[in-house]
């Protein structure tokens, strides 16, 4: 028998089915979906629109390289144009958040012809070299990830840090999560958004936001910085870009000019992932998703707050943290055990992360409102 290399800490429960909110299990068990497989499931588990789109496509051709004309890449950057407010940006396509961010390190540098990287404490960017190195966790890292990586950690919201960081002649980018997901919700302000946008400006070094888990609406705005009046010259995408579907993607502002060779993939942009794409933006646009996710951001907050023991709500739209005075992991088994809630982890043993489908509604969350009121009673 092979085994699995087991590096992952699992759940005891094997999924077999999907519909919106819910998952259900080999035993028929239902349960509420709050956390989406990391914050993956954006317009809901087997959204109609999604798999009929999977299906036509997978029957007309499901996969061929990027070597040929693609009409769906351009269909798919037509919409993403339309719905992110980035219309002049350019679109490329890979496969998963670290590569997009491996991508947009290396653009960064091709661009400036420099080479270190500024990124933020608690930090999370992903496990491939690069991503791994601007990743704040030294535990995750081989002795080859470390090497002399030119990276430097700056508190998030520090201006006075990020201002000494720069004057290093040799940054080409900082990169900055719209929301910090695994590190536990810590956002950078409107304020120090607006700061960050102009000193990488000054200094010449291009601002890339890291929207993989907060953006596709998740906030509550299409890419959460767009809470502060900036242009990012790098952002991106990946996780509810495809709502389960692997796909990845990066915008790029036009100052960054294409040369053949410069970034490549095989799999990136295939048939399949663009119609994922697709069906995720049509469905965000016609289900009023961004609308709902404030609707009912604001209507889980209000209920959270009247419960006793919670020390305080962090996050935009359904990105959200419920931060108690003790650690989550008791109320996390209990949730999942007793009352068939799936939630979330953080760097923050004290914060329970939620991220569900951005459809919920009022009547699907109330379960967990009721259950974490009776398990914190
Ligand atoms: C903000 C952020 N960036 C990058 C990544 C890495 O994405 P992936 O696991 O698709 O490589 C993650 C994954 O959790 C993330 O939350």
């Amino acid at each position: 028998m092979m085994n699995l290399f087991d590096v992952y800490p699992r759940f005891d429960i094997a999924l077999t089915h999907a519909n919106g909110v819910n998952v259900y299990d080999d035993k028929g068990q239902e349960y509420l979906d709050l956390y989406g497989g990391h914050g993956v499931i954006s317009i809901g588990h087997s959204h109609p629109t999604y798999t009929q789109k999977l299906k036509q496509q997978i029957d007309a051709i499901g996969f061929y390289s990027n070597s040929i004309e693609m009409p769906i890449q351009i269909e798919l950057a037509e919409k993403l144009a339309q719905q992110s407010g980035y219309s002049g940006h350019q679109l490329f396509l890979c496969n998963s958040g670290a590569e997009a961010n491996e991508n947009a390190i290396k653009l960064a540098s091709f661009y400036t012809n420099k080479k270190k990287v500024l990124a933020f404490k608690g930090a999370f960017h992903g496990r491939t070299a690069a991503a791994l190195n601007i990743t704040d966790n030294a535990t995750l890292s081989a002795r080859i990830n470390k090497k002399n990586f030119p990276v430097e950690f700056i508190a998030l919201n520090s201006k006075c840090q990020l201002t000494n960081a720069l004057k290093d002649e040799d940054v080409c980018a900082v990169i900055v999560e719209g929301i910090q997901g695994v590190g536990g919700l810590d956002a950078p302000t409107v304020e120090y958004l607006l700061f960050l946008s102009k000193i990488c400006k000054e200094y010449g070094a291009l601002l890339i936001l890291d929207e993989i888990q907060s953006g596709f609406g998740r906030s509550g705005k299409f890419f959460a910085h767009q809470y502060a009046d900036i242009e990012a010259d790098i952002i991106t995408m990946a996780k509810g870009m495809g709502n389960g579907f692997p796909i990845g993607g990066i915008l790029i502002h036009p100052k960054i000019e294409a040369k053949p060779g410069m970034l490549g993939t095989t799999f990136g942009g295939n048939h399949l992932a663009c119609a994922a794409g697709i069906a995720v933006l049509e469905t965000i646009k016609n289900e009023n998703l961004m609308e709902n996710a404030n609707e009912l951001s604001n209507y889980l907050k209000a209920a959270l707050k009247e419960i006793p023991g919670i020390k305080n709500i962090k996050g935009k739209g359904l990105m959200l943290g419920v931060e108690l005075d003790f650690s989550i992991k008791e109320i996390r088994t209990k949730l999942l055990n007793k009352h068939y809630i799936f939630t979330g982890a953080s760097a923050n043993p004290n914060l329970l992360r939620i991220l569900p489908p951005l459809g919920i509604t009022k009547t699907q969350v109330e379960p967990f409102i009721t259950a974490l009121k009776k398990i914190l009673s």
